[in-house]
């Protein structure tokens, strides 16, 4: 096949189109001209509410010249090694059997790879694995024993992940247990009072995203958890499938997950989100119209109120290649934590399609 002439073909009709930048940096001028498009671009990070460190210290590391991926595996590193912070990595709360087990995913944007591993158990990083999957294997998830195995190989060391703390969260659990479990009985579209471990305040789904623009323009995430807390053992989010908990398309933007990863896997948002975004709408306006996908399309009676809305919560987080930023979740009160370029990052509220009744004092 004569190259130059496909690569001629294709810049005419890539420039019709309006979308010479997905052409890429191989075509001399144009390669340079997108070069100096990217130079110009601030660099942003954005995360999930609990990423304030996270982010300023992906932002610290950006600035001094790091990849976007390393600085958002450096920051989401800070949440998941501390012992305070019972959703994500080492304390995290535990599978119905007290058992750690962790999801993380990571995509990068300038090489267009990304990597993931689901229900690893004794290993305090996924992020870091998620990262060595891309890396150093030609999958894209690793789960399980499998995971661990991988970890292993690859010099990671194994501990006991589970806290004094998250025990003792765990054990309460275990002994209130009656309806709030996930085993649920036969049951139909319309049957309500099942399932209720929904809204027990101990039932998180405390993940970190955290997505970020280098000072090359390069867009990079990762999205790191240990999911839902007492969950039937090897149950897998949204977290580390690429395209629901986390997506980036290096010339768009990036979108990522927190909150019920079961509502986000049946409308995979964050590669919607990014699409929306390609077409025109800012990251906010994008992750308002994933809320909203997933309010129209979740049909189970146990999951809707009494005004047929969620009764859970998802939020999503997104920046764009211009270097904007937003959020937005199902229900107000969620919050993201964005830095461009301050020495501590700051929260910002989300958008959101409902507004939750204020929460009694106690
Ligand atoms: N969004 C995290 C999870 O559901 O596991």
């Amino acid at each position: 096949m004569d190259i130059s002439i496909k690569r001629r073909d294709f810049l005419k009709t890539a420039t019709a189109a309006g979308v010479t930048a997905l052409v890429g940096d191989k075509l001399g001028a144009l390669g340079q001209l997108q070069a100096q498009t990217k130079t110009a671009v601030k660099p942003v990070v954005i995360s999930s509410a609990n990423g304030l460190m996270a982010t300023a210290k992906a932002m610290e590391m950006i600035q001094q010249g790091a990849d976007a991926l390393d600085a958002v595996i450096a920051g989401v590193n800070i949440v998941e090694d501390d012992p305070n912070d019972n959703s994500v990595g080492y304390a995290g709360l535990p599978n119905e059997e007290g058992v750690v087990e962790l999801d993380s995913s990571v995509m990068h944007g300038p090489s267009c790879r990304g990597g993931a591993v689901a229900s690893i158990r004794s290993i305090k990083n996924p992020s870091k694995v998620a990262k060595m999957v891309m890396d150093r294997s030609d999958h894209i998830l690793i789960v399980g024993e499998g995971a661990l195995k991988f970890a292993k190989a690859h010099g990671f060391q194994e501990e006991n992940l589970l806290t004094e703390s998250s025990r003792e969260i765990w054990l309460k659990w275990k002994e209130n247990l009656s309806t709030e479990d996930d085993w649920l009985p036969p049951h139909d579209i319309e049957s309500k009072d099942i399932g209720e471990g929904l809204k027990s305040y101990l039932r998180n789904h405390g993940t970190i995203n955290c997505d970020a623009i280098d000072l090359k323009g390069n867009i990079s995430g990762v999205t790191t958890t240990s999911g839902l807390a007492f969950k039937i053992p090897g149950r897998v989010g949204d977290s580390p499938i690429l395209g629901a908990g986390l997506y980036v398309d290096n010339e768009v933007g990036a979108a990522g997950s927190t909150g019920r990863g079961e509502a986000n896997l049946l409308s995979c948002s964050s590669v919607m989100i990014v699409e929306y975004m390609r077409q025109g709408k800012s990251p906010e306006q994008a992750c308002l119209m994933a809320c909203e996908r997933i309010a129209s399309h979740t049909k189970e009676r146990r999951l809707l109120n009494d005004q047929g809305w969620p009764k859970f919560n998802v939020n999503f987080y997104a920046i764009s290649k211009k270097g904007e930023y937003g959020g937005a979740a199902i229900w107000s009160g969620s919050r993201y934590a964005i830095n461009t370029g301050e020495k501590q990052s700051r929260l910002i509220d989300c958008a959101y399609l409902f507004k939750s009744e204020p929460k009694p004092k106690k």
